[in-house]
């Protein structure tokens, strides 16, 4: 798969939002969540290990949210059945947002692309990227978005354990990949915020 045939995939395109905060504003971001240069090595070592693991890790982290129903609502239709077409979709791009997270440069478009993601889980625009009719929920609560970090996070270890690296490798990588989380997970809370208080 090369991310232009991801249906709803529009990182870099003009029709993608532009966000409110400057680069600026970003690197001192990326300060408040302890980024070093050596966490952009780790970041991108991280990429390389994970590229041949995407499919089992979203099988891990989907398995997770379809155990508990009360996170599989948010992809379920009015009456409570979960929507496949749905779940596809998002799936795929959730494989992609991986690699970019350990690859792409940290610049505008990516800052938009951030923007995007969280106008996606927002009510300004959830359901609308994969034409969703029927969706029980109009958002995604911040408090999940928040608390999701754990999960993304501490599931990864293992997987980037995987590759024979020593556990000083694995942590430089584990931390990397647990700040580049945390720093986009502040960035989509953005439309969810009080104007004057994000
Ligand atoms: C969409 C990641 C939290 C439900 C997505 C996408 C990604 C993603 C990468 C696709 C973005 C795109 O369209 O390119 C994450 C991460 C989270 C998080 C990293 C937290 C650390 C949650 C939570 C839920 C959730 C807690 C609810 C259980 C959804 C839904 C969509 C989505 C329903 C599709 C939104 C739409 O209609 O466009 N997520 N997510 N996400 N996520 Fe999350």
């Amino acid at each position: 798969t090369t991310p232009a045939t991801i249906p709803g995939y529009t990182y870099g395109q003009a029709d993608t939002a532009r966000s409110p905060l400057t680069l600026e504003e970003l690197r001192q971001l990326e300060q408040a969540v302890l980024w070093t240069p050596e966490d952009e090595q780790y970041l991108r070592q991280a990429g390389d290990v994970l590229a041949d693991q995407i499919e089992a890790i979203l099988d891990l982290w989907y398995g997770f949210v379809a155990a508990h129903p009360h996170l599989l609502r948010y992809f379920t239709d009015a009456q409570g059945q979960p929507i496949a077409e749905y779940l596809a979709a998002v799936r795929r791009r959730f494989g992609q947002w991986i690699l970019d997270t350990c690859r792409r440069p940290r610049d505008q478009d990516w800052l938009n692309y951030q923007y995007e993601i969280g106008l996606r889980h927002h009510r300004t625009k959830k359901n609308q990227t994969d034409h969703v009719t029927n969706s029980a929920t109009p958002v995604v609560p911040l408090r999940y978005l928040v608390a999701f970090i754990a999960p993304i996070t501490i599931t990864l270890r293992d997987f980037l354990a995987r590759k024979g690296h020593s556990p000083a490798e694995v942590d430089k990588m584990y931390h990397a990949w647990f700040k580049a989380v945390t720093l986009q997970v502040a960035l989509w809370c953005q439309p969810y915020v009080k104007d004057g208080d994000y």
